[in-house]
């Protein structure tokens, strides 16, 4: 088993992560959406370390981190005019565009695809990392395959314990979700995973629509393949059984009531709304707030979890704007049960 070390952000610890990169040793670190493990797109062998440590199915492929233009072009075949007005606009930032890919990305970082997804991350620990290094690096979220993803250094550890080397600390994540996915490979961009960065942000930049994968909010049908192979898995699954109640808060009140001193039953609600249910809670942001559920949904996942819960009610969130993603992650957190109060 390998000893993972917990460091803060020091110079000492950003250079022993820019020199893991070199050498092929795989880390985790910070960035503005949530911890990421991370590899150089340039090796395969150390990318085949990511998937080993999470337990990631081999056909899933894996975003690259860049902190300046000149990796794009390395990493890109081709650029169009689209994809340049997005990255002007949104990065460094929680937006990941799928672009034709170079030779040179590692064939393991984009699992046997013709493109690869690219990013600009804002958080000053990952642009370091990439800029010391002189490495774009290849990183998924931090989490045990189907798990919440880590927004913090101590869920990185209880996921990641004696399965990588190194965590970087840098507190919380900001933004709380992963980027939002965005398919530039076609004339119409299709928006892969829903993020911080909305649909209304893309098209305002774009000046025309983008469209949205319906697996964004629709089970994928039997035999039907996903456009983002990572939608075709179990996600964000935290041990209890959740199921959302979409209506108001006194319909979910009166639903909840009936199980009133039963144990291992958790309500998940917005703040402000715990002295008013009869159960346990746990609260994830502020009501109509999206940006404020997403900084608290996986912790709060996490959070259930520990707290022993078997059955959890979730107060459904709108499904518009940044709570879009909110709701694309909840309902696959919930195996896509809903109940309509
Ligand atoms: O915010 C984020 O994006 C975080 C941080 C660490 O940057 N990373 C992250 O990576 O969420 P991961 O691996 O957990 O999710 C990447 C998603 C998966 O759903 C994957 O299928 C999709 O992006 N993806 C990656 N490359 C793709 C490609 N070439 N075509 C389609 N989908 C792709
Ligand atoms: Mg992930």
């Amino acid at each position: 088993m390998i000893e993972t070390k917990l460091l803060p952000i020091t110079q000492e610890s950003i250079d022993l992560a820019a020199e893991y990169l070199r050498k092929g040793t795989i880390f985790a670190l910070p960035t503005e959406t949530v911890y990421g493990i991370a590899a150089s797109a340039y090796n395969g062998e150390a990318v085949k370390d990511i998937f080993r440590a999470k337990g990631r199915p081999q056909d899933n492929p894996l975003i690259v981190h860049i902190a300046k233009m000149d990796m794009l072009y390395d990493l890109a075949r081709e650029v169009s005019e689209d994809a340049l007005k997005l990255a002007k606009a949104f990065w460094p930032g929680p937006l990941t565009m799928i672009l034709p890919r170079s030779e040179k990305v590692a064939d393991e970082v984009c699992a046997g695809l013709d493109t690869v997804g690219i990013r600009w991350p804002s958080h000053p620990v990952a642009q370091k990392v990439i800029l010391e290094s002189g490495l774009p690096f290849a990183a998924p979220s931090a989490n045990l395959s189907g798990s919440p993803s880590p927004t913090n250094a101590q869920d990185v550890y209880q996921d990641m314990n004696g399965r990588l080397a190194l965590i970087l600390d840098g507190g919380e994540s900001d933004v709380g979700v992963e980027s939002t996915v965005v398919s530039m490979v076609e004339d119409t961009p299709v928006i892969l995973r829903p993020g911080y960065v909305t649909k209304e942000d893309l098209e305002g930049v774009l000046g025309k629509p983008v469209a949205l994968s319906h697996a964004i909010l629709e089970k994928l049908g039997e035999g039907e393949t996903a456009r983002s192979p990572g939608m075709k898995y179990k996600h964000y699954a935290p041990k209890a059984q959740i199921t959302i109640l979409q209506g108001s808060l006194e319909k979910f009140r009166e639903y909840v009531s009936k199980f009133e001193g039963q144990p291992g039953i958790f309500c998940l609600c917005f703040e402000g709304e715990e002295a008013s249910l009869p159960l346990p809670c746990v609260t994830y942001g502020r009501e109509g707030d999206g940006a404020s559920q997403a900084h608290d949904l996986f912790r709060s996942l996490r959070h259930l979890d520990e707290e022993g819960a078997v059955k959890v009610y979730a107060r459904g969130p709108k499904q518009d704007g940044v709570s879009m993603a909110v709701y694309n992650r909840l309902l696959r957190a919930a195996a896509f049960q809903v109940v309509e109060l």
